[in-house]
């Protein structure tokens, strides 16, 4: 198992591109594969993720071909998905689990869901209760992966998720593709809309309103040209990088700045981060731009109700940034990071503690103490094999006293391979 050191300080300064957006990415492939003609996709998230849905759907009969960051996917139509011989490995992804199962609930055969150790422990119920109500069966032990799914003709549904999430979201919509007649999804807090963006790029009807979507069944997608945007979840990490060490200088091109994914910005600018924002545009009805970061002191803040929902992916880092604050970060409303890839709270709070920072733990949150609690120290830590957690580690332990050793440092690669080069780079420029 790899681990990294982590040695603390320098500047960060440079310009970066990033890796295409993983949530787009996802999509973008499932929609492609259901869609009629030869789509092209740039930009394709180089995220392990990512690679695992481009794996399901080469294993369901689906044309795929991959030269450097461009995908380029032989749709089959709505019903020409071949049964799969072995089940269908979703390995780390949450996303690819949730929505292949709204796609696979519409498809006329039996087909098998499974994935690694962490996605074989997260809850898989609140896909299988809509698409069951939908007519799918779906057998699976105390709701947990493998789900073996027999999908077929579908009825239309009226749902209202009981926890906000796009990814079930996504699944009602995909499987609605298959109904006999109009689906609707209701949603108390708005999650990240790609999935209804997306389907409206590649033909379908999607109409109702921002809080209760409404798909119509059986249109014809087409395949589609398409670039997707940088992943802002993943360039948080590098903006956090930048907030933690003084005088760095950041400059980020075509970042994805979907409103419901670029919450973080606004929070950030709110506790005192210096953030501008350029050139924006419309892509493919997703909004894009240039974003400046420049180091600046944090106050620190409360994160809480719908922030969560909109800034879930980016609440681990938040909290690595608590001990850089004036007054620490405090997040509540959040019981929902205790069943992504690892329990989020107790994996941040026991990586932030051995790096001596002052942590209280909530059921359904955190308090990170500010500076005033002292400086973290280098320290051996364990991101439990949990992307997210190993680059919000790493970069808190870039303002730390001494090394910081980041156990199985390299699946920060399940989001964003090439993470620890990139910070590399953006530090040794600055040395140059
Ligand atoms: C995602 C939705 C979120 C997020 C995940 C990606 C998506 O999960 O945490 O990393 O692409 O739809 P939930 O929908 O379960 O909140």
């Amino acid at each position: 198992m790899s681990k990294r050191v982590i040695s603390p300080g320098g500047i960060i300064d440079g310009v970066v591109e990033l890796p295409g957006d993983k949530s787009i990415s996802h999509r973008y492939a499932i929609i492609a594969a259901l869609a009629e003609g030869r789509s092209e996709i740039r930009n394709f998230a180089s995220s392990a993720d990512c690679q695992s849905t481009l794996e399901c759907l080469r294993r369901l009969g689906v044309e795929i071909e991959k030269s450097d960051r461009t995908v380029r996917i032989t749709g089959t139509g709505l019903n020409g998905w071949k049964e799969p011989r072995k089940p269908l490995d979703a390995e780390n992804s949450g996303s690819t689990m949730r929505m292949m199962a709204g796609a696979l609930a519409g498809q006329p055969f039996t087909s098998t869901l499974t994935g690694d150790e962490s996605l074989r422990r997260r809850p898989m119920r609140r896909v299988i209760e809509p698409l069951r109500q939908m007519g799918a069966e779906i057998r699976s032990k105390d709701d947990r992966a493998p789900l073996e799914i027999r999908g077929g003709a579908l009825h239309a549904i009226d749902y209202t998720p009981p926890t906000p999430s796009a990814q079930v979201k996504s699944a009602v919509l995909l499987a609605g593709l298959f109904a006999d007649g109009p689906t609707t999804v209701r949603e108390s807090i708005c999650t990240r809309d790609h999935t209804e963006v997306a389907l409206r790029e590649f033909g379908a009807t999607i109409d109702g309103t921002k809080s209760a979507i409404r798909i119509h069944p059986r249109p014809k997608l087409k395949a589609q040209q398409l670039t997707v945007p940088g992943d802002l979840s993943g360039a948080v990490f590098l903006i956090a990088a930048a907030m933690v060490l003084p005088e760095s200088s950041l400059m980020l091109h075509n970042v994805g700045l979907n409103p419901t994914r670029a919450r973080v910005l606004d929070f950030l600018v709110s506790i005192g981060a210096a953030v501008n924002i350029a050139s924006v545009q419309m892509l493919h009805g997703e909004l894009v731009g240039d974003v400046a970061i420049r180091h600046a002191p944090l106050k620190g803040g409360e994160i809480s109700g719908a922030q969560v929902a909109e800034m879930i992916d980016e609440l681990p880092m938040l909290a690595a940034l608590g001990p850089f604050t004036e007054n620490g970060i405090e997040i509540h409303d959040a019981k929902e990071l205790r069943v992504k890839e690892s329990d989020r709270i107790a994996t941040m709070a026991e990586g932030l503690r051995a790096m001596g920072a002052r942590v209280e733990e909530f059921a359904d949150g955190m308090r990170v103490e500010g500076r005033t609690a002292g400086k973290l120290r280098g320290a051996k830590v364990d991101p439990q094999g949990d992307h997210r957690i190993a680059m919000a580690l790493s970069v808190a332990a870039l303002g730390a006293d001494g090394d910081t050793t980041i156990r199985d440092a390299e699946c920060a690669a399940v989001s964003f391979p090439e993470f620890f080069v990139t910070l590399d780079k953006l530090r040794g420029a600055a040395k140059a």
